[in-house]
């Protein structure tokens, strides 16, 4: 195991795209970010520096930092934000886990251009459990606009409305040539016939759900969120906001140029948003003139492509990398996710949208809640989070008022230390229908069932999967339907979970879970480093 440093300068620079140029808040300059590299038992010390006027927090996301929530990053959650001229070093070793993750800003809409792919390789000596790849490459999915990204927020939050869509979708920080302007604006990898890439491909769009295809090329999934699957091939790959997918494809083409391209998925469009990122995929020696072909999409609304991939995904499941599904479960609980309409003070028309979990709307404290913990602070958060909601109903019925209500809180659900949980996620169906990529810190999670409509406590647990379930940190709970959800509490701290829809995290779609010290100090939170951010 070695030790990796990394210096990241939170800086602004001037970007252009789309015929626009605006300063943008970078890490070291560069759009998307560094990539950081690892292998499995190394520990990493990320140094980052805050020189813009931005209170700065980066999240690793997917990284479980065992007992040291201090290094996971969600500003007000584990630590208090880096303030300007202010520097903290994110301190992580990272145990059982290779493959693709991803860095991003976690406080306000930051990370719509504050993020970066990281790479762990497997431990020196061990290779892929597939064919080891000739290369491979990362594949960032993102979402652009042309005005200052903050100030679109401020605009949406005074009219109590969401903020406006994106201007373009892009592939590493380049929307490609469907954009204007956008000519020199477009990702190219070059490939040579014959020869199998590794693509690492992670979607960090604020609130795009995607589907990504190359024209001609089939592409054999291998990995989801750094975990490894049974291989299966697909045309096309859905990716929500905070997956990442690994997929191997084979240049077995005739040589020419071949459109890579990502564009939403909505199963139910409130607002049609079709913009289609492109990439080039160049076989080697073949002049860049010929006109490359689109690869075929599933279109914008194609839930049945959408379902039929997800259930597709398998743990490998091998003695070198067992699914350890919890059989037994000690603690069984029922979230549903709703969105409403609260009154607001501060918007132009008194109401504004709203989400919520058991009909609790999380709100942000002014500490951090590891702290408050850490150091038992009283008045800071609750443990009361409630198990189910206050009142069954019939959750993806006709449009109800059951959760138009909510109730505005800081309160948490306390696990016992390696105690066995099963969470529900349940979609309502109250003001619009929409699918919600579901993130939990700290953790990977089995996705033991999933299903359209009301989840079925007495009939879906016969159908779930306890073999080799899907092992990941995020989540897509289908439209009007649920997913359950099964993991062992054994990472002691305060770990956030969120719709990573960055729209739904800021109308309040989240809570946290504090998991309390195993019996001896080995299975405890660690002190908090010396230059943990002051509040
Ligand atoms: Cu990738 Cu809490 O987020």
């Amino acid at each position: 195991a070695a030790l990796k440093t990394y210096q990241f300068d939170v800086q602004v620079k001037n970007v252009s795209r789309l015929c626009h140029s605006k300063p943008i808040v970078t890490v070291n300059g560069i759009f998307p970010g560094p990539t950081v590299y690892a292998r499995e038992g190394d520990t990493l010390l990320v140094n980052v520096t805050n020189h813009a006027q931005y209170n700065m927090s980066i999240h690793w996301h997917g990284l479980k930092q065992y007992r040291n929530g201090w290094a996971d990053g969600p500003a007000y959650i584990t630590q208090c934000p880096i303030k300007t001229g202010h520097s903290y070093t994110y301190n992580i070793t990272i145990t059982g886990q290779r493959g693709t993750l991803w860095w991003h800003a976690h406080i306000f809409w930051l990370r719509a251009t504050v993020y970066g792919a990281i790479v762990i390789l497997p431990k020196q000596g061990t290779g892929f459990p597939f064919p080891q790849p000739y290369k491979e490459a990362n594949i960032v999915l993102g979402e652009w606009w042309n005005n200052d990204v903050e100030e679109v927020v401020k605009q949406g939050n005074k009219l109590g409305l969401p903020p406006n869509m994106s201007d373009a979708h892009t592939i590493n920080g380049k929307p490609g040539p469907l954009f204007p302007c956008s000519e020199k604006n477009t990702y190219a990898l070059e490939v040579e016939q014959g020869k199998t890439y590794l693509l690492r491909i992670i979607n960090a769009a604020l609130n795009d759900e995607l589907f990504f295809a190359i024209a001609g090329h089939n592409l054999t999934v291998v990995e989801i969120d750094a975990v490894y699957t049974k291989p299966f091939r697909s045309q096309a790959i859905l990716i929500a906001p905070g997956q990442t997918t690994n997929v191997l494809v084979q240049a077995n083409q005739a040589p020419g140029s071949y459109f890579m391209a990502a564009r939403p998925f909505m199963d139910a469009p409130v607002s049609i948003d079709n913009k289609t990122a492109t990439g080039i995929l160049q076989y080697k020696g073949i002049p860049n003139t010929v006109q490359p072909v689109l690869p075929q999409l599933p279109a914008l609304n194609n839930t049945a492509f959408a379902l039929s991939f997800n259930a597709k995904l398998r743990s490998l499941n091998t003695a070198q990398f067992p699914a350890s599904v919890p059989l037994k479960v000690d603690r069984h609980l029922f979230y549903t996710i709703g969105l409403g309409i609260n009154q607001c003070t501060t918007c132009l028309n008194g109401t504004q949208l709203t989400a919520s979990l058991n009909n609790i709307t999380f709100v942000m404290p002014q500490i951090g809640l590891l702290q408050a913990h850490y150091f038992n602070t009283k008045g800071v958060f609750t443990t009361d989070f409630p198990d189910r909601p206050p009142t069954p109903f019939n959750y993806t019925g006709a449009p109800l008022t059951a959760n138009l209500g909510t109730k505005l809180g800081t309160q948490l659900s306390k696990l016992a230390f390696n105690s066995t949980v099963e969470l529900v996620l349940q979609d309502t169906n109250l003001l619009t229908v929409e699918s919600h990529p579901f993130h939990l810190h700290g953790y990977n999670f089995f996705v033991v069932g999933t299903g359209v409509g009301n989840f079925d406590p007495k009939k879906d647990p016969a159908k779930y999967n306890l073999v080799d379930p899907p092992e990941r940190n995020t989540i897509g709970v289908p439209t009007g339907g649920w997913v359950a959800l099964r993991f062992r509490a054994d990472n002691p701290g305060v770990w956030f979970m969120h719709c990573h829809l960055e729209l739904h995290t800021s109308w309040g779609l989240k809570t946290a879970f504090v998991v309390g010290n195993g019996k001896d100090s080995d299975h405890s939170v660690l002190p908090p480093p010396t230059d943990l951010p002051p509040c």
